[in-house]
């Protein structure tokens, strides 16, 4: 059997399994795109059993594409409270607002529109794409990097962005239309939940795929599939933060506006933890005329590649001639600047000292 008959077969095998003894879960009621939708949003980072009740409840609030596009932020972030990132709330709701608006309240029925919605990638897309129009569109999800990885003894690093285009576009060749396009994304599901574990043994003498797949017939070893390439360490950088104060305010200036936190507001800092006395110097250098020092807060932020860690002073001075600052005070960097988190431990301290 070539690949490509025994993707196709594997397929089968699983819209199959899905039809016969797939869970009754609550967003299996109906193809409405609006439930399979937020379904989909809340499984994203969450189990299933988790979203369950959370599914139900958000459901009785807000029924209707609409009912979402017009809910208030406090009603929906309280709908949402304990599923954690709440970026996907917010890109939920402007998703609802845009089907309401472009598209008159009617969900956009291909990949290509259904991409252009907040929220949206290309594995939702082809999740409601092959679930509500049934669509031969497949939802490359951990479960089917898995399964595949699993079927073929297929060591490529599962996160490298062109294995997950190279699986999309073998099983887009292959995937069926209609009710078998449901059920083919539902049986992904099944089996990479069920039997295709993602963490210890999977369950092979059960999964209706294990005549066909290499770890299943004994031929490889599922601890080596999927392959995740190790992360290369991330950088650890020491930096000092200056926190300039007249007694007042402190003083904050403009991140360039490019690159790492580009445009937002900031602490001056240094590369390396200085002394006290480098410090001062480095205040000086920046046309501060200082009156003193004093050790203040830490903190650390991670950022994907790197990691500040972070030491600071609080230096009492006065302004010379430096019109790259600003002079802010606490409730103005509260309300009016925008000052990245990485900052957080600094503004808290500040305000512990009022
Ligand atoms: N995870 C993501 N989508 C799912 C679905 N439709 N059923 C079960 N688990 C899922």
């Amino acid at each position: 059997m070539d690949k490509r008959e025994a993707l196709t077969t594997a397929l089968g095998l699983m819209a199959d399994f899905y039809r016969k003894n797939g869970r009754s879960l609550p967003w299996r009621r109906d193809r409405e795109p609006y439930h399979v939708f937020l379904s989909e949003i809340m499984l994203q980072q969450t189990r299933v059993e988790a979203v369950i009740p959370y599914y139900e409840r958000f459901l009785t609030l807000f029924p209707t594409v609409e009912a979402l596009a017009a809910a208030s932020d406090d009603l929906l972030f309280k709908a949402w409270e304990g599923l954690g990132y709440y970026s996907r709330a917010r890109n939920l709701k402007r998703a609802a607002e845009r089907i309401v608006s472009v598209y008159g309240g009617r969900f956009p029925d291909t990949p290509e529109a259904l991409l252009t919605l907040p929220g949206v990638g290309k594995y939702t897309a082809g999740a409601i794409s092959s679930i509500c129009f049934g669509l031969p569109k497949s939802a490359v999800d951990g479960n089917a990097l898995r399964i595949y990885s699993r079927l073929f003894a297929d060591g490529t690093c599962i996160t490298d962005e062109a294995f997950k285009s190279r699986l999309a576009s073998e099983l887009d060749a292959v995937y069926p239309r209609g009710n078998d396009a449901a059920d083919t994304t539902q049986g992904f599901m099944e089996v990479g939940q069920r039997f295709c574990l993602p963490n210890g043994a999977p369950k092979c003498v059960d999964c209706p795929l294990s005549s066909l797949c290499a770890v299943g017939r004994g031929d490889a070893d599922y601890t080596l599939y999927p392959h995740k390439e190790k992360k290369k360490p991330r950088r650890i950088l020491p930096r000092t933060v200056l926190l300039l104060t007249d007694g007042e305010g402190f003083y904050l200036r403009q991140r360039p506006k490019t690159g790492l936190l580009a445009g937002l507001w900031e602490f001056p800092s240094a590369d390396g933890h200085l002394s006290k006395d480098e410090a001062v110097r480095a205040a000086s250098e920046l046309g501060f005329s200082v009156a003193g020092a004093l050790e203040a807060a830490v903190g650390k932020h991670i950022f994907t590649h790197l990691e500040w860690h972070m030491k600071s002073y609080l230096i009492s001075c006065k302004k010379a001639d430096v019109s790259s600052f600003v002079l802010a005070s606490p409730r103005e960097m509260e309300e009016t600047y925008a000052i990245p988190s990485a900052f957080r431990a600094f503004l808290n301290y500040i305000n512990e000292q009022k």
